[in-house]
Formats: C-alpha cells, sequence, structure tokens
C-alpha cells in the first residue's frame, strides 16, 4: 500500500490563474535541484518566462501542494503538432520534500494522463548523475524504457479506456475540491 504523502500534502493538478504558484516554485528550488530540472544552471529571469511559455502551451502540470504552497511539479508538455503523441516531462520537488514518494505519486498520476492523451512517447531530459531520478523511471519500467542521460518513455497501453478516462476525472474532481478549499484558506489567511 502507499504510504501517505508527507506533512499532509496533496497531488492535484495545476488550475488554470495558478501559474504564479508554479513560478514561485521552481524559484524555490535549490542550486542542484534547480540544475537537474532544467538540465543545466538557469537564471531566475529564465524561470519566470518559463512558466509563462509553458502554461501557454498546453502543459499539464501535476503539483504537490502543503498547506496551499505547490512543493513539488510534474509537468508534461506536448511535443510538435498536435496529433503527433510526443510529450516531454519534467519533475521539480523542493528538497525536504525529496525521497518521500512524491516524485513516484506524480509520476503515476502524469502517466495516466499521457495515456488519457494519446501520447505514446515521453522525452525527459536527465543528466546521467541524476541516480533518484533513474531509480524513479525505473520502478515504472513496466510503461517507461529509458537510456542513461536521458529517459526516453514508451506509454504502455496508450489507448485511453473508459476506466482509465474515469480514473482521472475521479482524481481531478477530488483536487478541484482541495483546491477551493485552499483558496478558502488562503482568503481567511489575508483578512
Ligand atoms: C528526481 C525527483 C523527481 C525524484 O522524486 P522523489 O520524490 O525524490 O522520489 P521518490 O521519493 O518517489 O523516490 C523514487 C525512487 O528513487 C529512489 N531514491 C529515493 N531517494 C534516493 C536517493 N537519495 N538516492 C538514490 N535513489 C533514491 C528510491 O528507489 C525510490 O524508489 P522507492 O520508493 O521504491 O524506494 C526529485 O528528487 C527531484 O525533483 N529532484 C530535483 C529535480 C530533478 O532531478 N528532476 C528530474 C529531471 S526532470
Amino acid at each position: 500500500m502507499r504510504e501517505p504523502l508527507p506533512d499532509g500534502g496533496l497531488v492535484r493538478k495545476l488550475w488554470i490563474g495558478e501559474a504564479e504558484l508554479y513560478r514561485e516554485h521552481l524559484l524555490r528550488l535549490d542550486t542542484d535541484s534547480r540544475r537537474s530540472r532544467f538540465g543545466g544552471a538557469v537564471s531566475e529571469d529564465f524561470i519566470r518566462n518559463y512558466v509563462d511559455l509553458s502554461v501557454g502551451l498546453d502543459a499539464v502540470v501535476h503539483g504537490f501542494f502543503v498547506e496551499g504552497l505547490m512543493r513539488g511539479a510534474a509537468e508534461l508538455r506536448p511535443l510538435g503538432t498536435d496529433h503527433s503523441g510526443e510529450a516531454e516531462l519534467a519533475f521539480s520537488i523542493e528538497k525536504p520534500w525529496q525521497s518521500h514518494g512524491v516524485g513516484s505519486l506524480l509520476l503515476e498520476r502524469t502517466l495516466l494522463a499521457a495515456r488519457n492523451r494519446g501520447i505514446k512517447s515521453l522525452h525527459m531530459a536527465c543528466l546521467a548523475d541524476n541516480r533518484r531520478m533513474q531509480q524513479l523511471a525505473r520502478k515504472f519500467d513496466a510503461e517507461l524504457s529509458f537510456d542513461f542521460g536521458s529517459v526516453v518513455g514508451a506509454v504502455e497501453s496508450p489507448r485511453p479506456t473508459p476506466l482509465s478516462v474515469m480514473r482521472e476525472i475521479v482524481a481531478d474532481s477530488h483536487g478541484f475540491a482541495t483546491a477551493m478549499l485552499d483558496v478558502q484558506q488562503r482568503m481567511f489567511k489575508t483578512t
């Protein structure tokens, strides 16, 4: 059975209008995690512009939230034309929440979203020294195949089924309710 997420956190999709939460999360990454996330050193300005571009490009972002703050993210971004069936995948988890199973849950949710969008091939830029990411990919080796230096995933059974679509809808409706609670809590804190 899956262990509970640390600190009462929850995983849900990032909704329209929440890009700032994603930006703040990426800006909080420590130097090593930022380098691993982007495949090299990048500036704060780069990150600010990156989020606008990414959210505008139909990315599906699943976030790990603790008390309304985004502490981890998995970004699935379609590549090429509308129906190329290819997407890029990237993960970022803030240091105190690494190695607590958050990446595993985010990858599970993202693979379901990829499947429901007919994505057959996933690309992930992964530095050769990123043992944890390679280990994480290995956990899903039934659904992903990978190479050192870069992970190229083939989504097994890429066809959506009524059940896989329903699983995503159920996860989203739960995520939407908790997102509303987060908003309410933030409003109460500021009044
Ligand atoms: C890489 C990353 C996404 C992994 O997520 P995570 O939440 O830390 O990983 P999990 O806790 O789900 O662990 C996944 C597997 O990695 C392995 N692992 C965990 N901690 C590890 C460590 N310190 N060293 C090596 N392997 C480790 C475990 O085998 C684990 O599998 P298990 O649960 O069966 O034991 C996360 O650490 C991260 O965001 N790092 C910075 C950015 C980055 O590297 N992004 C990836 C490139 S896009």
